[in-house]
């Protein structure tokens, strides 16, 4: 049975659907007459193109795949995506279709936003992490040698088309990482989240469909209600960065190879919950709260050896929230209640880092 979330923002409205099948049928009149550009990378096409392309058969598909990997998410994918639009004849009122992880959705949902000034299009998240966090919330982009995700649009897709059956193929290490944001939600706002996480551990893990059905649909309902509240990222909506401003200095100081980005995450958390409780945010239980439930998913929850605490400070000095040596990061008050922390000092950041070794 398909589960359907709406988001509404106000000036668009979209709906999230979660099954077990490429099911379009929610989407079939605004398809009707339409041309669509699949867009899906060289791992994911073999495994579920030909499928995709049969349930959208009653349009004119086109291919578009582009190379696999986060190293490919840049300007000269993109600049592919736009060719193959305009080999094609892509117009205004024409459809892009991302099929794949993340990576696949931001810059298909990129270069939606760019062609022609913006077309239509639907994403086809097919990797835990993408299913509860990268599809939702129009957040586009490619990456620039400089850094993540540097070049962006906002872009609200026409709907996004979840079909968990994809998870059997995903790698465990990559459906663990996406358990990585997952625990997320627990952490920000949603303490009763962790609780069912642990309960439905096994579930999860052996791929129980209607476990799966139902994480997906909480963690979707959870991001869209932030969303909701806040799209462009002025206020609450920068509450899921929990962990990430610790994450992404894991992420750069391995060169990108060390850590998935949900595992980044995962130790970004535990970290942050030890900060919160050496400034007397939280009690102590918090950070084991969150390393008991990480650990049951093999998510890290120290920091491996060879990683320099000093390092990872001086990696978070070059973030943008940083105000003359002052930092701004989310930290917890208790397992579901993050909160904005200004004027955090790198001595404390550095200790707390230090206690995660
Ligand atoms: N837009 C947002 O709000 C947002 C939020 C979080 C993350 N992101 C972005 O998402 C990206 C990470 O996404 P990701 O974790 O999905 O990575 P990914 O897209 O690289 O996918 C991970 C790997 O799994 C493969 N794969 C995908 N689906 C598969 C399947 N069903 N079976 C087998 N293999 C499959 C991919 O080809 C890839 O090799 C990052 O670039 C990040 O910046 C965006
Ligand atoms: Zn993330």
């Amino acid at each position: 049975m398909n589960h359907v979330l709406n988001i509404d923002l106000g000036h668009h409205q979209y709906p999230i659907q979660v099954g077990e099948y490429f099911d379009f049928s929610l989407v079939s009149d605004r398809l009707q007459g339409r041309k669509v550009l699949l867009v899906s990378n060289d791992c994911v096409a073999p495994l579920y193109l030909a499928q995709v392309k049969a349930a959208l058969s009653n349009n004119e598909v086109h291919v578009c795949v582009v190379q696999d990997g986060e190293n490919h998410k840049n300007v000269k994918s993109w600049q592919m995506i736009l060719n193959a639009a305009a080999q094609c004849g892509l117009t205004r009122t024409d459809v892009m279709v991302a099929l794949g992880g993340g990576v696949v959705c931001d810059m298909t949902g990129f270069a939606a936003a760019s062609w022609m000034r913006g077309v239509d299009f639907i994403q086809v998240p097919t990797t835990l992490l993408s299913q509860i966090d990268a599809s939702v919330g129009g957040k586009t982009g490619v990456n620039h040698s400089k850094g993540k995700n540097l070049i962006g649009a906002f872009h609200q897709p026409l709907a996004v088309i979840i079909n968990t059956q994809t998870l059997d193929t995903l790698p465990e290490r990559e459906f663990n990482a996406g358990i990585g944001e997952a625990v997320k939600y627990a952490g920000i706002n949603q303490a009763s989240f962790a609780d069912w996480l642990v309960d439905q551990q096994q579930a999860i893990r052996s791929k129980s469909p209607e476990v799966l059905t139902s994480l997906i649909t909480q963690c979707c309902q959870f991001k869209v209600d932030v969303v909701e509240q806040d799209e462009k990222e002025q206020g609450v909506r920068a509450l899921l960065n929990l962990g990430h401003t610790f994450g992404h200095a894991l992420e750069t100081a391995t060169a990108y190879q060390g850590y998935l980005h949900g595992e980044a995450v995962a130790l970004g958390m535990v970290m942050a919950a030890e900060l919160s409780h050496r400034l007397g945010h939280c009690d102590a239980s918090v950070r084991k709260t969150l390393e008991k439930l990480l650990q049951g998913f093999d998510l890290p929850i120290k920091l491996s050896k060879g990683l320099s605490p000093e390092q990872l400070v001086a990696l978070m000095r070059l973030d943008k929230k940083v105000q003359s040596g002052k930092h701004r990061l989310i930290l917890m008050k208790g397992m579901g209640q993050a909160f904005v922390a200004d004027g955090v000092a790198e001595a404390d950041m550095l200790a707390a880092i230090e206690a995660c070794v």
